[in-house]
């Protein structure tokens, strides 16, 4: 099952969104509340991908708004991005839970649901023309990078993206990617360590930063 048969052909972004509401390319519509579609200028200079909604997101219908997204824009803000400047989505649309009483606890998405939703966010990149690609997370990277990178060895630096998979795509990619951690992560890292963890990925959103500026 794939995403791919409920994408109309030449929609702008908000009839992307649109459609994406009546998605039923993996099973994980059924349970949700309903489908988060990237949000943000079609214009945007930075694009950030995340993983999924989380259960505020799920309610809201929009990405980024819960105690991650919070954390995100304070973090955007102090590495001088400005929010009106990005476009926020997820590699994953609705949001996979388990159920245990009335919390609804996060579940990662599996591989299959990467790959179901995944033509979303080609189809999204195919209307946005960022010049820095910020890749939240260990599901982000699978998504947009397949499986060569790994979020604490190469988060931070500048990469190609997309990458290349030969020399003459190496001398023509058109943006760069910068690997960092996903703030959810951030969240739930020990209290000592939290704020060193904030101020690693402030950085790295710097790093993003340093493309804009130019
Ligand atoms: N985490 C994500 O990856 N995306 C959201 O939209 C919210 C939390
Ligand atoms: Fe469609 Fe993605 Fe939702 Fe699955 S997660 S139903 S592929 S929008």
């Amino acid at each position: 099952m794939s995403a791919r048969e409920f994408i109309p052909p030449s929609a702008d972004l908000t009839r992307l969104a649109e459609a994406a509401k009546s998605c039923r390319g993996c099973e994980l519509y059924a349970n949700a509340t309903q489908t988060v579609f990237g949000a943000g200028p079609p214009t945007a200079r930075v694009v950030l991908v995340g993983e999924q909604p989380g259960d505020v997101e799920d309610r809201r219908g929009e990405p980024f708004v819960g105690p991650a997204g919070r954390l995100l824009d304070e973090s955007l803000e102090e590495a001088g991005i400005p929010r009106s400047e990005a476009y926020v989505t997820n590699a994953v649309k609705h949001f996979r839970f388990t159920q245990t009483g009335r919390r609804r606890l996060h579940q990662t998405p599996g591989p299959e649901h990467i790959e179901a939703c995944r033509p979303w966010l080609v189809a999204e990149f195919a209307l946005l023309n960022p010049e820095v690609v910020v890749i939240l997370g260990a599901t982000a990277l699978k998504a947009l990078l397949g499986g060569e990178y790994r979020v604490t060895r190469d988060r931070g630096r500048l990469l190609p993206f997309p990458v290349p998979t030969n020399a003459e795509e190496t001398a023509t990619h058109h943006t760069h990617a910068v690997i960092t951690t996903h703030p959810s992560a951030i969240l739930r890292t020990p209290s000592e360590v939290r704020e060193q963890a904030r101020v690693a990925f402030v950085n790295d959103l710097k790093v993003a930063a340093s493309v804009l500026a130019r």
